[in-house]
C-alpha cells in the first residue's frame, strides 16, 4: 500500500509528467537516428510521408493545408523600395505546392543546419490584386482578379537550428532561413486594369508575359519573403513540442 504522501507525490509526478514524460509523438512523424551517415536519406523519407498530413494540414497543431494554401495579404516587404512598387494581392489561393519534389536533403547535426532544395512543377494562383505601379516605364494601374501559374519553382532553403531547453527537456528550433527562388517560366492575366479599359489591360498582360526576367526579378523578394516565412513557421510548428532526444534519437 501507498502511504498518503507517497500517493500524492504519485499523483504530482503523473499530473506534472503528462507531457515531459509521455510525449507521444504523433504518428506522421517518422523519427530519425542522430547519425550523420543515415539522417539525411531518413528525414527526406520523414518528409515524403509527411506529405499527405502537409497537404490536408495539422489543425491540432496549427498547420495550415499546403494545398490548397491561402495567403490572406502579400504586400511589399517594410523598408524596401515600396513607392516604386505599389502592389498587394489579397485571399489568393494557391494550388499545387502538394506536388513538390525533394530534390536535396541535407541535415547536418553537428552545426545544426537544415539545407533542402524544393522543386514544385507548377504553382497555381487565383485572388484578387491592387496595383499602382511603374513596370518597364509602362504604368500599370487597377484592381481585380488575378490568376497566374509559376511553373518549375525550385526553393532553395537554408535554416538555422538551436536547441532549446524547456522545463529540462531539449527541443529544437529553427532560428532563421534563407531562401532562394527560381521560377523557370509564368503565365499572368490581371482583370480590371485601368477602370476595364481593355486595350490597356490587353497591352499591359502582353507586356507582364513578355518581359519575364523583368517581372521574376521584381517579384523574387516578395516571394523569397513570403515562402521563408511558411516555411520556417510551419517547420517550428511542427517540431516545437517533440523533445529532441525523441525526434532525432542517440543512436
Ligand atoms: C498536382 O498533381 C495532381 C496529380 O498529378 C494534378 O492533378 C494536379 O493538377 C497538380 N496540380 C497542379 C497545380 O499542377
Ligand atoms: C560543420 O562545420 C565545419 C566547419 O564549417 C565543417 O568542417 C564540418 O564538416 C561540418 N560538419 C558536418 C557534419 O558537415
Amino acid at each position: 500500500m501507498l502511504s498518503r504522501n507517497k500517493f500524492i507525490v504519485f499523483l504530482f509526478v503523473m499530473l506534472t509528467c503528462h507531457e515531459q514524460c509521455y510525449s507521444k509523438i504523433p504518428e506522421y512523424i517518422q523519427v530519425c537516428k542522430r547519425d550523420q551517415d543515415t539522417v539525411n536519406e531518413c528525414v527526406r523519407d520523414s518528409i515524403e510521408k509527411l506529405r499527405p498530413k502537409l497537404v490536408e494540414g495539422i489543425p491540432e497543431l496549427n498547420v495550415p493545408s499546403l494545398d490548397p494554401f491561402y495567403i490572406h495579404e502579400i504586400a511589399p516587404p517594410v523598408g524596401s523600395n515600396s513607392r516604386a512598387f505599389q502592389a498587394v494581392g489579397k485571399d489568393i489561393k494557391v494550388s499545387g505546392a502538394g506536388n513538390f519534389s525533394l530534390k536535396h536533403v541535407e541535415v547536418d547535426l553537428e552545426n545544426l543546419t537544415f539545407r533542402a532544395r524544393v522543386r514544385f512543377p507548377r504553382l497555381h494562383f487565383e485572388g484578387k490584386y491592387k496595383v499602382d505601379i511603374q513596370f518597364l516605364l509602362l504604368p500599370i494601374r487597377g484592381e481585380g482578379t488575378l490568376v497566374a501559374d509559376a511553373i518549375k519553382c525550385n526553393v532553395d532553403a537554408f535554416m538555422k537550428i538551436k536547441i532549446v531547453e524547456r522545463d529540462g527537456v531539449e527541443y529544437i528550433e529553427f532560428t532563421s532561413i534563407d531562401t532562394d527562388i527560381t521560377i523557370r517560366d509564368y503565365k499572368i492575366k490581371l482583370q480590371g486594369l485601368f477602370n476595364g479599359d481593355k486595350a490597356l489591360e490587353d497591352a499591359t498582360n502582353m507586356a507582364l508575359n513578355e518581359n519575364k526576367a523583368e517581372l521574376l526579378k521584381a517579384a523574387k523578394p516578395f516571394a523569397e519573403k513570403g515562402v521563408s516565412t511558411i516555411i520556417l513557421d510551419a517547420a517550428n510548428k511542427v517540431t516545437k513540442d517533440i523533445p529532441y532526444d525523441e525526434l532525432f534519437p542517440k543512436p
